[in-house]
This record gives structure tokens, C-alpha cells and sequence, in this order.
């Protein structure tokens, strides 16, 4: 598969076939997905927790609130994964902290990877990051920088629209900002 097709394909998906685990022959390559990310001065700032076990799951459930959509299925997908920050690994330059970039494309390259193997998940970022540091064993000063419950979809999920993006007009100029970039 095109990396575009896996891009053009990837959703939000917070619903699994949770009769149907990930297997760890696949959990392997979407690692090795973040492993080989690009990162300011090779630093590579990013560890990866892979957390199974039922009390895991529901320990970082618990750190979502009630009203976060993606919490039932980090309760119950059969692997959540946890992508770690570790910022005094990175730099801050001009106010940038760029451990958080290297993560980010840390965390979409397995987020791809996840895609390209037939799999689904969701970026969740919204969550008590100090209290899943403390549930997978992280030491002091690590950041939580996202967690991925990850799954199988289910059919109706897997026939739900893309969620709708900015027409490229709107995000991408010619040498200027509100100049078109014309093709
Ligand atoms: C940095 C980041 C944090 C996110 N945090 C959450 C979250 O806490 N809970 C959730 O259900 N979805 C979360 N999402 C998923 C977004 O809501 C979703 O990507 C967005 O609505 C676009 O939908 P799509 O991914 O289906 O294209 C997050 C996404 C990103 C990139």
C-alpha cells in the first residue's frame, strides 16, 4: 500500500471488534514504525509501552475522563499503546519544544503502519498524562504524548465517511500566504 493510501484510509476508530486481538508479530512493525521516525539531531526522544493486560487498560481508562470518547475502548481493545516523551532528550529552540515533534511523527508513523496492517485506532491526548506515567512505570520527568487503543474495526465503522478537511486552497499557497498554489 501507498503511504497516501493508508492516509486517505485512516480514521478515528474508538469501536473494535474486540473478539479479535492484535497479534504481536503486528504490534512489532508498528513499533519499529516509531522506532525509525525522524527527530531533531537523531535524538529520538520517544519510548513505546505496550500494555495488554486487562488492569493496564483500565488503569489508563481511568485516566481519560467520563466524557472522553475513546475511553471504552481503552478499556477493552486487546492492545493500548502507550508513546512516552522523554523531554530532556529533546531541546526547546525558540520556544518549540521539539521532543513534542519528534513524538507527533513518532506516534503517526505507527498510527500509519497500524492502517497499513488492516488495523484501526485513535490519538488520544486528552487524559491525566502524570497518571499514566505512573501506570506503565514511566520515571520522573517522562510525559505521556498519546495513547492508542488499537483494534480491528468494525464493518459499520469501517463504512463510516472520512471525517471532512480544509479544501486545499484554504491551507496551501504559492510563495506567499492567500497566493493559490495553482496545478
Ligand atoms: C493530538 C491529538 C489528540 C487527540 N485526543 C483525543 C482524545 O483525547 N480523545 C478522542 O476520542 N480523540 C482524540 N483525538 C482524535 C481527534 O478527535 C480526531 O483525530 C479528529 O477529530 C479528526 O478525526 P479523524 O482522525 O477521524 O480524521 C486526538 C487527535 C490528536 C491528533
Amino acid at each position: 500500500m501507498d503511504v497516501i493510501n493508508a492516509i486517505q484510509k485512516r480514521r478515528s476508530v474508538r469501536t473494535f471488534d474486540y473478539e479479535r486481538p492484535v497479534n504481536d508479530a503486528d504490534i512489532m512493525k508498528i513499533l519499529e514504525a516509531g522506532r525509525l521516525a525522524p527527530s531533531w539531531k537523531n535524538h529520538q526522544p520517544w519510548r513505546f509501552v505496550v500494555v495488554r493486560s486487562a488492569e493496564g487498560r483500565a488503569a489508563i481508562a481511568d485516566c481519560l475522563s467520563e466524557g472522553n470518547p475513546a475511553r471504552t475502548a481503552i478499556r477493552h481493545a486487546s492492545a493500548v499503546l502507550v508513546l512516552l516523551g522523554v523531554p530532556e532528550e529533546g531541546e526547546v529552540h525558540q520556544e518549540k519544544s521539539f521532543y513534542l515533534v519528534d513524538c507527533g511523527i513518532s506516534g503517526e508513523n505507527m498510527y500509519l503502519e497500524a492502517v497499513e496492517l488492516g488495523l484501526s485506532a485513535v490519538w488520544v491526548s486528552l487524559l491525566d498524562g502524570p497518571g499514566v506515567c505512573r501506570s506503565v512505570g514511566a520515571p520522573e520527568g517522562w510525559e505521556c504524548v498519546g495513547v492508542f487503543p488499537i483494534g480491528y474495526a468494525l464493518p459499520e465503522e469501517e463504512a463510516k465517511p472520512r471525517r471532512p478537511r480544509r479544501p486545499l486552497g484554504e491551507v496551501a499557497f504559492l510563495e506567499k500566504v492567500g497566493q493559490a498554489f495553482q496545478y
